[in-house]
């Protein structure tokens, strides 16, 4: 399906949602006394001195030198602070401590069986402090990248800290991504070390870790160590001189280890996402910009004080937790929860518990997090004291007016406002959202570029399009915590980003913008999909579909869906002699979740003896996805009716015709 037929059936849907969504929820009074930001004239101040403001942003961080210039910009390639070295584990850890903050707690963390950790600021200071040494011990240099593939224990943040450190680019792989998938990334960027675990807790069960990098580990031949933590206490395999355990090597190290001085355009670490083809795109994030960037907005949109809770209910293994629970947070010297399990473990309260143990004041979630409570049922919030909120913040995908709703008033209590945040991967950093002491929120709308970002909606020509018309979002400007490359690729780093619209970063994604210049922002209009905020692209499940012996060819849709905004939906066309069973349905699902990750599962897959095709051979996804729209999501496996090969046919037929 083309951009434009795409955007044209998304603008149809957000214009109705727009043409019903009146309500408007100015920021309470005594919320905006207080905030941050209540100035609005910092929007103009931004604009009319981009650098100037950006570096009094970057200013609040601790430099050992001073940068020389704020920013080159040789489009599409930007550098920010140039001259400037810092290190990103001082400006989160070490500065806090000297000023007198280490008592602080920096996570209240806690284990989904129910186990709890607290560690204040020294101690995860002195924690960094070790695994940097044990990761020197093993001979990683500044420069080398280390893979972290780990559940959302204090190690994780530990380990990434310590990259940080010494200056060695860290890779988290999600998870829940598979060893395939592990291996990819790991092959990509060449890493020397992995950090890892023997398993992670998810509903109620230890799920293995370490036994998908054993896998991994049998095609990846840069890896010369694993470092694993032991966390569920299941067996493992230890493979002699190439494995150790954290708890043999960390805790024997020394609490001080010397930071490096990083260049502010020195790689700080690579995140693998999803683009339009198979192939994820390992995406580079430096680092005097992107701690800036991350630093800056953590404080401006959650409106960070010193006695806050903060509670990003991400998973660090996606940027939200990058930028919102690592490094903006500490950077901040905020204090932190984290969870490591599932949100209805044992009963959908238990998020609901923790807000209330913690006293937490603000909460960052998906979406997808928020349809699920609310299809629970608000009993469960009930049961729980949450007058300690304060802020309300949403992330990763398009956020209905029933959920941003229902959050506000079943879990913010009618008094919080929300920030419906919009940004990716790539940006690093929030670029569309609310100011909560300034904006005037609409349910569905993530409101106004942040003060420093130049974004537009513009035509197939580029061309800005009138008030209320759907288009293309794009960025106009450079910002600091903006991706510097694709990793290994400067080409598809152009094709993707830049060669769309000249001069402008595309980022994939549709909106509109209201007479008020707010966004509403309408989901990716390439063939990327988002299931439950989670980042896959069509052609990604495409070819793990084909991978299967079985399967002559596949096409994948997203089809919209009320709990995971959009759910998976894939036509296979079997080879001949194959015979299309419900079982081998299942078995294909299977097979995708194993290939990529449990998150790719599809929702559905139907046998059809067709695909509709353009002549040139590319495939109508627009159709396939009008078909899908179409069919109960009951079964798992269909087989196509006449009806559907019928309209296939016919569809390819006239496309053929029209060429
Ligand atoms: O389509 C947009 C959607 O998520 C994409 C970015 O995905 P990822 O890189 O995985 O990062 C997710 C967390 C930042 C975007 O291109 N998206 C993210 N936030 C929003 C959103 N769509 C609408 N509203 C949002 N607030």
């Amino acid at each position: 399906m083309s951009d434009t037929a795409n955007l044209a059936a998304k603008t149809r849907a957000a214009i109705e949602t727009w043409m019903l969504e009146h309500r408007e929820f100015p920021p309470p009074p005594e919320f905006a006394v207080q905030a941050n930001v209540n100035d609005p004239a910092v929007y103009e101040r931004a604009a009319t001195d981009l650098e100037g403001y950006w570096a009094e942003e970057a200013s609040r961080l601790d430099w050992y030198r001073p940068w020389d210039t704020v920013l080159e910009w040789n489009p599409p390639f930007a550098k920010w602070f140039e001259g400037g070295q810092l290190n990103v584990s001082v400006n989160c850890l070490d500065r806090h401590v000297q000023a007198g903050g280490g008592d602080k707690v920096a996570y209240y963390w806690e284990g989904e069986p129910g186990d709890r950790k607290t560690l204040t600021y020294r101690d995860l200071h002195d924690e960094v402090n070790r695994a940097a040494n044990a990761l020197k011990a093993l001979g990683v240099k500044r420069g080398d990248r280390v893979a972290i593939y780990m559940p959302m224990i204090p190690e994780l943040p530990i380990a990434m800290l310590a990259c940080t450190r010494i200056g060695a680019p860290h890779n988290v792989v999600f998870g829940g991504f598979s060893s395939d998938s592990l291996a990819d990334r790991i092959n990509d960027s060449q890493a020397r070390v992995v950090i890892t675990a023997d398993g992670g807790y998810r509903r109620g069960k230890a799920s293995g870790l370490k036994v998908n990098v054993d896998e991994a580990l049998a095609h990846t031949p840069s890896i010369e160590h694993v470092i694993v933590v032991k966390r569920t206490g299941q067996d493992v395999t230890m493979v002699d001189g190439r494995d150790l355990w954290w708890h043999d090597l960390v805790p024997r190290q020394a609490d001080w280890c010397e930071p490096e001085r990083m260049e502010s355009e020195d790689m700080l670490y690579l995140l693998y996402t999803s683009g339009t083809t198979a192939k994820p795109k390992g995406i580079l994030h430096t680092t005097g910009g992107y701690l800036t960037g991350v630093a800056s907005t953590h404080r401006q949109v959650f409106d960070i004080k010193e006695n806050d809770i903060y509670w990003c209910a991400a998973d660090i293994g996606w940027v939200t937790g990058h930028s919102y629970i690592v490094y903006g947070p500490l950077t901040n010297h905020t204090t932190g929860v984290m969870y490591e399990g599932t949100p209805d473990w044992p009963d959908p309260a238990r998020w609901w518990e923790i807000i209330e143990r913690y006293g937490v004041s603000i909460v960052y979630m998906a979406p997808t997090a928020i349809r699920a409570h609310m299809k629970w049922g608000p009993k469960y919030a009930e049961q729980h004291n949450l007058s300690s909120l304060r802020l309300l913040g949403t992330v990763g995908e398009p956020i209905n007016p029933e959920a941003w709703i229902w959050y506000h008033d079943h879990i913010g209590g009618g008094r919080c406002p929300v920030v419906d945040t919009w940004w990716q991967t790539e940006t690093g950093c929030i670029m569309i959202s609310p100011l909560p002491g300034i904006t005037t929120t609409k349910p569905g709308s993530a409101t106004k570029p942040m003060p420093g970002v130049d974004a537009d909606v513009v035509n197939d020509r580029g061309e800005s399009v009138p008030v209320g018309e759907g288009g293309y979002l794009v960025l106009k400007k450079p910002w600091p915590s903006m991706l510097r490359g694709i990793y290994g690729d400067p080409e598809r780093y152009k094709a993707t980003y830049w060669s769309r619209f000249p001069g402008m970063y595309f980022p994939g994604d549709g909106a509109r913008r209201d007479g008020d210049g707010d966004y509403w922002l309408m989901g990716r209009v390439d063939d990327v999909m988002n299931v439950s905020g989670h980042r896959l692209s069509t052609t990604e499940i495409e070819s793990a579909l084909v991978d299967d012996k079985r399967v002559a060819e596949a096409a994948v849709v997203g089809r919209e869906d009320e709990l995971t905004g959009e759910a998976i939906f894939c036509f296979v066309i079997l080879k001949s002699g194959v015979d299309a069973v419900p079982e081998l349905g299942e078995e294909l699902r299977q097979h995708v979740a194993t290939k990529i990750g449990p998150i790719a599962r599809p929702r559905q897959v139907m046998f059809t003896p067709d695909l509709p095709k353009t002549r040139s051979g590319k495939i109508m996804r627009r159709l396939l996805r009008d078909i899908a729209v179409g069919r109960p999501l009951g079964d798992t496996t269909t087989l196509a009716d006449t009806g559907v090969v019928e309209l296939i046919r016919e569809a390819t037929r006239s496309a053929a015709d029209d060429e």
